[in-house]
This record gives structure tokens, sequence and C-alpha cells, in this order.
């Protein structure tokens, strides 16, 4: 970019006959002013005079300023702990994003077989835990043979101390007495620290309505996580039953839901909102009416892009045809409601964006989303990587992969460490190697990768 080092030779005393003059300024005042102003006129003002140019180009307290105001303090943190201090080669790196690495994780291997992870599923749920030293739950899916699970399961993430490269230790955790039942399609999301679970198909075939929500009890000692479930009690109202319905939170007291397939097998195109009580022990549905919306689907993606903006991307609609329109839900002030999101042709590379039901979209620093596999309607599985960005520029780009390569895949599950740098990915559905055995070439993955912004 132009913007980059494009300071040109203009310079000036930077006086006026008033006889103000920035260079009688101290370094932390210019500072301060320049870390309010937007990146273009942080450039322009570093082309005013001597003094802030040699700032603008060289301040590495500028630039970290910059990286943790527009990409979060938790990227500053993580880049610290790797010893990376260029933070404006950093700024660049993350304005410029147009590739990520993948890493296959290593299982840990002084773990006994038998229990040692979880097999291979399509349609569960997978968060990432930001109270612990990073660690991802993963609950339910769908498997082969048709079952549809009720297992927990905690993916405690290390490194080793001799090569350093990433390792996973699965812990299964005992199924406690009161828990949802076993289940594929439900949503379950981070709200604060707890977790709201909604809907999904269970073990008979039957669409849920229940809502549940889970607490982190972290043992101090042996520094392992285990769940409370409850049932919340949601009073009289709530969404009819569904799976294949997409879920975000909003903010830590409520989230978002929308579509899915209902009890008579229509896809939906109803949106609700479920307000949580400051203790977490009510809830309150709210379905809202307002209009346009989007249109009935299914498979679909929620994702939260920042204070009372929710993005929605892509599905399987009525017609059995996948879709590839975006829409935001503004959640700021009631009437909330949908807003479509429309892109200039040549902010998409090949002029469109594409279709595709099963992926995973996911927030990443900056408030972009990353988008990746899912199937087009040829019912072709992906293994495609795109940045969607509506905050600058409205723009969609598609990124590098480089490293591990995974394979193809949909109905997936990805969550984001909270640094949005690092996006884990388990399990979907995975194009089988085509022998009499396996008739559609499709089978269940089991498979856990790391995706990184900035290897
Ligand atoms: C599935 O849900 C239906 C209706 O809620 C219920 O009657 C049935 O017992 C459930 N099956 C299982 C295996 O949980
Ligand atoms: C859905 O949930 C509500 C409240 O929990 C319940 O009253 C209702 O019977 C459930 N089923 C349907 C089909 O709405
Ligand atoms: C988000 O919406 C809530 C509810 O309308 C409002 O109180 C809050 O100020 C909004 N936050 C921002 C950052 O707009």
């Amino acid at each position: 970019m132009a913007e980059d080092d494009d300071h040109g030779s203009r310079s000036s005393k930077g006086g006026d006959e008033n006889g103000w003059s920035i260079t009688e300024m101290s370094e932390d005042q210019v500072l301060s002013i320049l870390v309010l102003l937007p990146l273009e006129s942080i450039l322009c003002f570093g082309m005013s005079c001597k003094k802030t140019l040699t700032l603008t180009r060289s301040s590495q307290t500028l630039w970290k300023s910059i990286c943790a105001r527009d990409y979060g303090h938790s990227i500053v943190r993580d880049r610290e702990r790797h010893r990376d201090r260029d933070w404006k080669r950093l700024y660049q790196r993350l304005r410029n994003l147009d590739g990520v690495s993948c890493f296959n994780l290593n299982l840990n291997l002084n773990m006994t077989p038998t229990d040692a992870a979880p097999i291979p599923r399509a349609s569960h749920s997978l968060n990432f835990l930001p109270s612990s030293s990073g660690s991802l739950l993963l609950f339910g899916g769908g498997c082969e043979g048709g079952r549809h699970l009720d297992d927990t399961w905690i993916a405690y993430i290390g490194t080793t101390a001799t090569t350093s490269s990433r390792v996973v230790n699965w812990q299964r955790l005992s199924s406690p007495t009161t828990a949802p039942s076993g289940r594929f399609g439900h949503s379950c999301i981070l709200i604060g620290t707890s977790l709201v679970l909604f809907g999904g198909i269970n073990d008979t075939g039957i669409r849920q309505n229940d809502t549940w929500i889970a607490h982190q009890v972290i043992n101090t000692t042996t520094t392992t996580t285990t769940l409370s479930w409850r049932l919340l009690d949601v009073g009289p109202l709530a969404p009819p039953p569904r799976g294949a319905h997409a879920c975000s939170s909003i903010d830590d007291r409520r989230m978002l839901i929308h579509g899915g397939i209902g009890l008579s097998g229509t896809r939906l195109g109803d949106t609700w909102l479920l307000c949580l009580s400051d203790n977490l022990c009510f809830g309150t549905w709210h379905q809202t009416l307002t209009h346009p919306v989007p249109s009935p689907r299914s498979g679909h993606t929620l994702t939260s892009i920042g204070p009372n903006r929710t993005l929605l991307f892509g599905g399987r609609g009525l017609g059995y045809e996948v879709l590839n329109d975006v829409w935001y839900f503004d959640s700021s002030l009631p009437p909330f409601g949908w807003v479509p999101v429309l892109f200039e042709p040549r902010n998409i590379p090949g002029g469109l964006s594409l279709a595709r039901v099963g992926h995973s979209a996911t927030l990443i620093s900056g408030g972009r989303v990353l988008i990746y596999g899912g199937e087009d309607s040829y019912r072709h599985r992906k293994d495609d990587f795109w940045l969607l960005d509506i905050t600058r520029r409205r723009l969609w780009t598609r990124l590098k992969c480089e490293g591990y390569k995974p394979k193809s895949r949909s109905f997936h599950r990805a969550s984001a460490d909270e640094s949005g740098c690092y996006l884990y990915v388990f399990g979907g559905m995975v194009d089988g190697i085509l022998q009499p055995a396996e008739p559609t070439g499709l089978r269940f993955d089991g498979e856990l990768f790391v995706v990184e912004l900035l290897a």
C-alpha cells in the first residue's frame, strides 16, 4: 500500500506566525495526539515535519498503541510472548492480511489410546474457553452409524518443552446427571464465561427447543475444568424446535438465533433474541418481527463482529439452493433489525461472493470474519479461506494457505482464541476414499488443527 512508506520529501519547520510550534511539544504529547487519529491522518500528520515523520516512521511506542487500539490488547500480549516487537510491521501484516498457516495438532502420546480423543463427528459444538490457559470444549455432534453424541471433551492446549510445537491433551468429562441429551445441529456459545446451548436434533431424530446454561468450574489444584449444566428457566415462550440454525452472542447478556430446520422439516426464517437475567438464572426469548429479513435457511452462520453487530452469511434456502448473501443484525436501538450488506463487484474476487453452507465464520482480530470450508450447491466441499471485512470497506479477500493442508470439509466447527490470531478447527464431513464400502464417498473427520494469522 502506498501509505506504508511513501512519505514523500515534504517537511516544514512546523511553526506559524504566532510562534506555535509542534517541535516545542514533548514526544509524549505528540504521541497522545497521534493515537487519537485515524491511520490516514496519522500518516498525513507524519509528513508535516521532521519530528512527526520520525515518530510515525519509527516510534514503536506509537505503533504498539495503534495495534492495541485497532487489533486489541490481547494481540499485543500474544506478540510480546513471541518476542515479536516490531509493532509497525505487525500493524501492516494485520491490516494487509493475505494468508494463513495451518498446523496439525499433535496428540499427546502419553495418553491411553482408548480414551485418547473424541471420535470423528460433524455438526457438534466447539468453544475456546478463555478463562483457562487455552482449552477447547467439544460437545455432541453426529457420527458414523447415525448416532447423535452426548459426550463432552476438553482439549488442553500446550507446547512441547523440546520442540515447542503445539500439543493437545484431550480429556473426556464424566457425564453429569443433569446435562443436555445427545444431539447434533445444536448451537452452543460462550456468553461472558458461561456456555448457552439451544436446540438441535436428539438421538431419536426429534428437534429440540430447550435452552441450557453451563458454568465452568475450574479446579485450581489440578487446573482442570468441569461443567455444571442447568436447564435455563425461560418461562412460557421459546422459539419452536429446530436444528442447523445459526446462533451468536451479542454481548454478555444476550444471544441471537436465526432460521434452521423446524419440526416439519421446513427451513425457518425467524429471528429470536435471548436475554439473560443478571444472575444468569432466567432467560427471556423475544421474537423480532422487523423487515426486511434474510430468507429462510439452514447451515448458515451468525458471527458477532463488535458491539451490537452480528453478521449472517450463506446457508441452504427453501428450494435447497445454497445462498451467498450477507446481512448484519443491528441490536443497538430497538426495534432491532436486519440490514442487507451489499458489495461492489470490484471488492469481491470473481465479482460474486461464493455461495456456501456448512462453513465456519469466525471473528478474528480487527472485527473481520474468517470464513473456512463448507459446501457449494453441487455438494463440493471446500478447503478455502476467505476474509470478510465490513468494518472499513466492504470487501472479500481470498487468503493463501500455507503449511499443513487440511482436507476440504463441511459442518466442521471453528473457534478463535482471545487474540483472534489462532483459529482451532475440529471435525466435519470430508471426502472419503471412494471404495465399495463407502458408496457416498463421504466420512466423518476427527482432526484438530490450528489456523494461525501470524505464523
Ligand atoms: C428426543 O426428544 C423427544 C421429544 O423432546 C423425547 O420424547 C425423546 O425421549 C428424546 N430422545 C432422546 C434419546 O433423548
Ligand atoms: C418449546 O418451548 C416452550 C417453552 O419451554 C414449550 O412450552 C413448548 O412446548 C416447546 N415446544 C414447542 C413446539 O414450541
Ligand atoms: C448496544 O445496544 C445496547 C442496547 O440497546 C445499548 O445499551 C448499548 O449502548 C449499545 N452499545 C453500543 C456500543 O452501541
